[in-house]
């Protein structure tokens, strides 16, 4: 007994060191200053063309010159994945005269080797312990394939589910987005990547919804609800931005000076570099701000962007700026120093050259893939249950599935890009097999010739199996080409003919549980009135359909909740929880009241939302301190039961208002939430601590403002929480 403890110990403590060496950071004190020595010293070492070069960031594939590498004229590259090319280029940098080491960058978003839901459905889980381990593994592995820096956490809050990048992010709130940035920041900085937080700034409010459109927000708006979670992010320690494409108020983001100089580093005091998006520098002729490349290099740098990305133009034309005297040298060294400072921090001077013949042993681990099971698990979101008929009940002698999607197709998306970790990912008809009791026939019809279900393959045998099964489940969603980047749409039903395929199911008068892959809030309207049950999940990642299986067998009781508000239709939107109050609120449901006509004004599914196999109750609200001034606390304080007969966990949610202020404030806004683990019949108090300095808001200057006045918390699993307390908040 006492030598397996000593073992333990031993292990820890060596998996300590190791975890020491992985995690990267920003370095204080003499170390730091140590850092900005040396960078003073190799940038007089340097050329104007080597400066320049640490300056441009290329991608591999067509047009990668590594001739560039080699003499000292690209400090970055991108999208490099196998191990093999990644050491090719850190060879060929150290041929370079200064030997400066490559600053490695990839789109590690949700995974590398092991994938873990889509941000948004990672985001579902409320559980920021679970999300930092994503990241963490998702550093990991691209650590260990010679990566060294992600572009990631995207920190865009976004209220637009037309707009197809909603899942790269966490939702529409600030709070919890802000949780979530800090928790995936330190992830992946502790699995040994510099993480990149974009996009700086106001992207996710592309007017329509359409990717790339201008942005127009309120000053005050920008301070609440779009610039917390990249603060979150900075304050953890997030070594790198990325700047947007978009214009903000006029100004596209990537010449902002505005956000990127007077903010970032003035006011919050950003260290770190800041990179272009892909070509958004050269974009600036388009955006009308820039005659040709070079004005548009100078104005990018003089705003505040270190890198280019694969746009070329510092590469060609920076030089020249500075050799006119359009560009300061000294702007220039300002940028380099930025870009050396992450280099050294980063500690790339000191690594040796990934470890090629290790790397697919550190891929998909037995860790990794315990944490993706865990995240696909937590991050499903159970919206509809009528009649219980989830979990799938012991009088079900049969299932069809049906949908393409039950089926992963797409390797591009779902295996890892160096192919180090390829492993069989589960189809949901095998991983029900596995989890339903023996002797319950699942058979499989796909229905569509492809997951997206653009076109059907066979859609009569689908509804034989239907007719011919106790229980329907059928797995829709979106796929191919209608998710991420450059995928907006108007129309928010489900994609191609997948709807008439629903409808047809239904018909059959089989209960029908609709499993639903998407990469937004859909608008559900129809299946909410027609399926017996709705199974949320944005792309459950490698593990993601052992997990949908789960949790309809009942091995797993649903814990998900909605990062974003479900329209009921594209018409409401943008539809979010924490609206300002009108003068006209709804009240009967009459003309001049602020109403539609045709539609009601909640969101189908609330912001917050989720069923779950028990049921929570809550019970007796309390503040510690009815009086809280300004620079004080009080603790809420709340009794959670689970009076189911399933132990579960509930996502105790914190609410409040402030129902007279100088300015409005929203009805409803969230300031804390916790995931509570309860066995049935259990009870467990929930405490919370709510400081009277974060209960304010920007007004239109941008200047913080804290009101006394009476604080409403309310407290529930919702953003329609119903347990209700207060507090006065004073000055002191
Ligand atoms: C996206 C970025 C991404 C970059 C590199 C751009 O199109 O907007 O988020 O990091 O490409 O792949």
């Amino acid at each position: 007994m006492i030598r397996r403890l000593v073992a333990a110990l031993l292990f820890c403590g060596l998996a300590g060191v190791a975890l020491a060496q992985q995690q990267v950071g920003w370095k204080t004190g003499r170390e730091a200053a140590e850092i900005e020595r040396k960078i003073s010293a190799l940038l007089k070492q340097m050329t104007l063309e080597e400066k320049v070069g640490q300056l441009h960031l290329s991608g591999r594939g067509e047009g990668f010159d590594i001739e560039q590498v080699r003499t000292g004229r690209m400090g970055a590259v991108m999208n490099f994945v196998v191990p093999q090319e990644i050491r090719q280029v850190q060879e060929a940098v150290r041929q370079s005269r200064l030997r400066i080491p490559l600053i490695i960058g990839l789109d590690a978003v949700h995974g590398f080797s092991t994938y873990f839901p889509l941000p948004l459905g990672q985001a579902s889980s409320w559980n920021p312990a679970l999300i930092e381990q994503a990241a963490y593994w998702t550093g990991r592995e691209a650590r260990a394939a010679g990566v060294n820096w992600t572009f990631a956490p995207m920190v865009d809050i976004s209220r637009d589910p037309r707009w197809g990048r909603v899942l790269e992010g966490a939702g529409e709130d600030a709070h919890l987005a802000s949780v979530i940035a800090a928790a995936r920041t330190r992830g992946y900085q502790r699995g040994g990547v510099a993480a990149t937080v974009k996009h700086f700034v106001g992207y996710g409010a592309a007017e329509g919804g359409r990717d790339y459109n201008s942005t127009w927000i309120p000053t005050s708006q920008l301070h609440d609800l779009f610039l917390p979670p990249f603060k979150a992010s900075f304050d953890v320690g997030a070594m790198t931005a990325m700047a947007a494409f978009n214009a903000l108020n006029g100004m596209p983001a990537t010449a902002h000076r505005g956000m990127l100089t007077d903010l970032l580093r003035g006011q919050w005091g950003f260290r770190g570099f800041v990179t272009s998006d892909f070509g958004s520098i050269t974009e600036l002729r388009l955006h009308g701000i820039a005659r040709d490349d070079a004005e548009a290099a100078r104005k990018a740098l003089l705003a505040g962007i270190d890198m280019d990305m694969m746009g070329d133009v510092y590469h060609k034309h920076l030089a020249g700026e500075v050799k006119a005297g359009r560009v300061p040298a000294k702007a220039l060294d300002e940028a380099v120093r930025r870009v050396l400072r992450v280099k050294f921090h980063l500690g790339l001077f000191e690594r040796p050259d990934v470890d090629v013949a290790a790397a697919p042993s550190l891929m998909q681990t037995e860790e990794a893939r315990k944490v993706a099971r865990q995240a696909a698990r937590e991050g499903v979101i159970l919206l509809k249950n009528e009649r219980q008929v989830l979990p799938i009940a012991a009088s079900v002698k049969s299932v069809a599935v049906i949908g393409a999607m039950a089926v992963p197709e797409d390797e591009r998306v779902w295996t890892d890009p160096a192919g180090l970790g390829r492993r069989v990912v589960q189809p949901l008809p095998d991983a029900l097999r596995e989890q339903l009791p023996a002797g319950v026939e699942v058979t499989y019809q796909p229905a569509f010739s492809r997951n997206c279900g653009t076109e059907f393959k066979d859609k009569e045998a689908a509804l034989k199996a239907a007719a011919a099964a106790d229980l329907v489940v059928t797995m829709l969603g979106e796929d191919c080409e209608f998710m991420g980047e450059g995928a907006s749409r108007t129309d928010l039903r489900l994609p191609g003919v997948q709807q008439e395929l629903l409808e047809a199911l239904v018909a059959t008068g089989k209960p029908v549980v609709l499993v639903l892959a998407t990469a937004r809030p859909l608008v559900l309207g129809w299946a909410d009135r027609h399926v017996a049950a709705i199974v949320q999940t944005f792309h459950g990642g490698t593990e993601g359909r052992a997990a949908i299986a789960e949790v309809l067998a009942g091995k797993v009781n649903p814990s998900g909740r909605t990062p974003m508000s479900f329209p009921r239709s594209v018409g409401q939107i943008p539809v979010y929880y924490d609206q300002l109050p009108t003068g006209r609120p709804q009240k009967i449901r009459q003309r001049y009241e602020s109403i539609y006509m045709d539609e009601a004004n909640e969101a189908l599914y609330p912001f917050g939302f989720g069923l779950s196999y028990s049921r929570f109750a809550y019970a007796d609200p309390r503040v510690t301190n009815a009086r809280v001034p300004f620079d004080g606390a009080t603790e809420v304080a709340v009794d959670v039961t689970n009076q189911g007969e399933r132990d579960g966990q509930e996502v105790v949610q914190l609410y409040i208002r402030q129902p007279v202020a100088e300015r409005s404030r929203p009805l409803r806004l969230l300031k804390g939430f916790e995931k509570v683990f309860l066995k049935a019949g259990e009870t467990k108090t929930v405490r919370f601590r709510l400081e009277g300095r974060a209960l304010g808001g920007h007004d239109d200057t941008g200047r913080y403002q804290l009101d006394p006045g009476i604080i409403e918390v309310y407290l529930g699993g919702s953003s329609l929480a119903a347990a209700r307390t207060q507090f006065e908040l004073v000055k002191r």
